[in-house]
């Protein structure tokens, strides 16, 4: 696990402006020597940032690369006592928020790269360095396990709206785990839980969101995805949305400690609601007609025999 360090974030903040500096003047504006400058360019290159160097000549960032800084973060969190780490490359931030010392407060990690970042289904999630929001929280419940349901659903209404934020609409939430844009995958959560000791419940909660994902990026992936700066058409100040998206975590999981899952919300964003889809649970396919979700989260399914089913997970497409 490595954090940023102040001279690599002031580094960035110079190169930022996309002119050419030169490896002298970097070294006096940031008081290290030519050879700590050069060591850091390098440690953006094997990130795979865009930075072009001119022998002899200097160094140029070719599109800005906004960092996360924890001032900037702290500037716009209602809670100024919301507990945060933040870090350079982890393997997982979901890993990270897990061996931490237990706390009844949640507990929040973002990282910059991911070397082992995972999607669900054991699917790998993918990431450039410094251009999405990779965060995990830890949440500890006084309930068992069976309490958690509806838990994903509720984060994933915490995104929307916090995404919402940006003057979007054309927001759903794709059951269970899925915030689209216009049909397209915008972030996804993935919830791992464990039962602690009786009535003693806590869930690892990671949450992806393409925030400034270059087209070129999104076409690597081979299913349909966006990102806010596609949306928008410009970078965006990912430490705003990080505390945004805080905000609303911290609201909707309070809201969520005392009265479960806010179905009424769920309904207005829920885009599987009337289509026809299919669902893979385990090595099954299951068709129907999707009709919303139960108070427990579960998704329910109109069968082609009439019946309606719920069903606790799986993942859903449109047939
Ligand atoms: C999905 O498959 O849609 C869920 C993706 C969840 C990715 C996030 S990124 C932060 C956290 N750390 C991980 O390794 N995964 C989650």
């Amino acid at each position: 696990m490595k954090t940023i360090s102040t001279a690599l974030q002031n580094l960035v903040h110079i190169l930022n402006d996309g002119q050419l500096h030169s490896g002298h003047d970097l070294s006096q504006a940031l008081h290290i020597s030519r050879n700590a400058v050069w060591k850091h360019i390098n440690q953006l290159a094997k990130y795979d940032i865009d930075i072009e160097s001119i022998q002899s000549t200097g160094y140029r960032l070719k599109s800005p690369l906004i960092l996360l800084n924890e001032n900037e973060i702290r500037k716009h969190l209602q809670d100024p006592k919301v507990k945060l780490s933040l870090l350079g490359s982890v393997a997982s931030t979901n890993d990270y928020v897990r061996e931490l010392p237990a706390s009844s407060q949640l507990q929040f990690c973002l990282a910059e790269h991911q070397i082992k970042g995972r999607g669900r289904f054991g699917r790998t999630w993918l990431a450039p360095f410094g251009a999405n929001i990779l965060l995990s929280c830890r949440f500890s419940l006084e309930e068992d396990l069976s309490h958690l349901g509806g838990l994903s659903l509720c984060i994933g209404l915490a995104i929307l709206k916090a995404v919402q934020e940006f003057g979007l609409e054309e927001l759903s939430c794709k059951w269970p785990n899925d915030i689209l844009y216009r049909n397209k995958k915008l972030a996804g959560i993935l919830i791992e839980t464990r039962g602690e000791a009786h009535n003693l419940s806590e869930a690892i909660i990671g949450i992806g969101l393409n925030v400034n994902m270059q087209e070129a990026f999104l076409k690597q992936v081979d299913r349909p995805i966006t990102s806010l700066e596609a949306i928008l058409g410009m970078p965006q100040d990912r430490n705003k949305i990080a505390a945004l998206i805080i905000n609303s975590l911290c609201h909707h999981l309070t809201q969520f400690q005392k009265q479960g899952l806010n179905k009424t919300e769920w309904d207005q964003y829920d885009f599987l609601h009337g289509k026809d889809i299919t669902l893979h649970v385990g090595t099954e396919y299951i068709q129907g007609l999707a009709t919303g979700v139960d108070a427990s989260g579960h998704l329910l399914l109109k069968l082609p025999s009439g019946e309606v089913k719920a069903y606790s997970a799986g993942e859903a497409s449109l047939s």
